[in-house]
């Protein structure tokens, strides 16, 4: 699982940008919602991995009263990050990390909540990015990973959006995925977390863990 993927946004952060505001941005509020009410996590601190331009984050943020940390490998999303966390007014409660989920710059059992959208699949090495994920979470702490749309019905709307923008967009992405997703129940089993919980639907993939 040491394969090189090419980083999404990374290229064109603009380009990004404007495709989350245009095309993805129903699906925020209704997964921050569907993330509160499974983890009840409210307050204390919450890790963003592979934040992009935060709107995850930012939508939870709206829902509690959580601390966020933004985190991205790519500067110029963390820089897109902090201007829409400026914007809206969510700066008291923000701060913005630029890193590696393998590596990831922050002390153990500090963490509540742990979320990350969209971001696994271009992770290298998921057996080293889930340890850290889970070495950061402090005991009772929950984290959220994976890659929904919300809804069946968002997936579908967005799934046909991107496709008339790009007819090849995410051909072939669940079997680019097998082998990680195939690893996934033993590299859960070994993180020795109280609770694992793999959700495949109609609305995505999620991983939701319990330390
Ligand atoms: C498809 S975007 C998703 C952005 C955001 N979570 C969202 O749902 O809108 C994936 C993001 O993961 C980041 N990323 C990819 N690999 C990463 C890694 N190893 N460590 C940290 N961030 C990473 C990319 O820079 C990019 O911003």
């Amino acid at each position: 699982m040491q394969t090189m993927r090419k980083q999404a946004g990374a290229s064109d952060p603009e380009g990004f940008d404007a495709i989350v505001r245009e095309v993805f941005a129903p699906i925020y509020p209704t997964i921050a919602e569907q993330i509160v009410a499974k983890t009840q996590k409210t307050k204390g601190h919450c890790l963003d991995v592979g934040c992009g331009t935060g709107a995850l984050g930012r939508a939870i943020a709206r829902l509690s009263d959580l601390h966020i940390t933004f985190f991205d490998q790519s500067p110029e999303m963390i820089e897109l990050s902090m201007d829409y966390a400026h914007e809206e007014n969510i700066m008291r409660r923000s701060d913005f990390l630029i890193g590696d989920i393998h590596h990831l710059a922050l002390q153990d059992n500090t963490m509540d909540l742990v979320i990350s959208r969209g971001s696994s699949p271009f992770w290298s090495d998921w057996n080293r990015a889930y340890q850290e994920i889970f070495r950061v979470l402090k005991e009772g702490g929950h984290a959220y990973i994976g890659g929904g749309f919300g809804t069946a019905k968002l997936r579908e709307e967005i799934i046909q959006t991107m496709r008339e923008r790009n007819p090849d967009w995410r051909k072939g992405f669940a079997n680019k995925l097998r082998p990680e997703r195939e690893a996934l129940p033993k590299i859960l089993q070994d993180l020795q977390a109280s609770q694992t919980n793999i959700i495949d639907d109609a609305s995505g993939f999620w991983v939701h863990i319990i330390k």
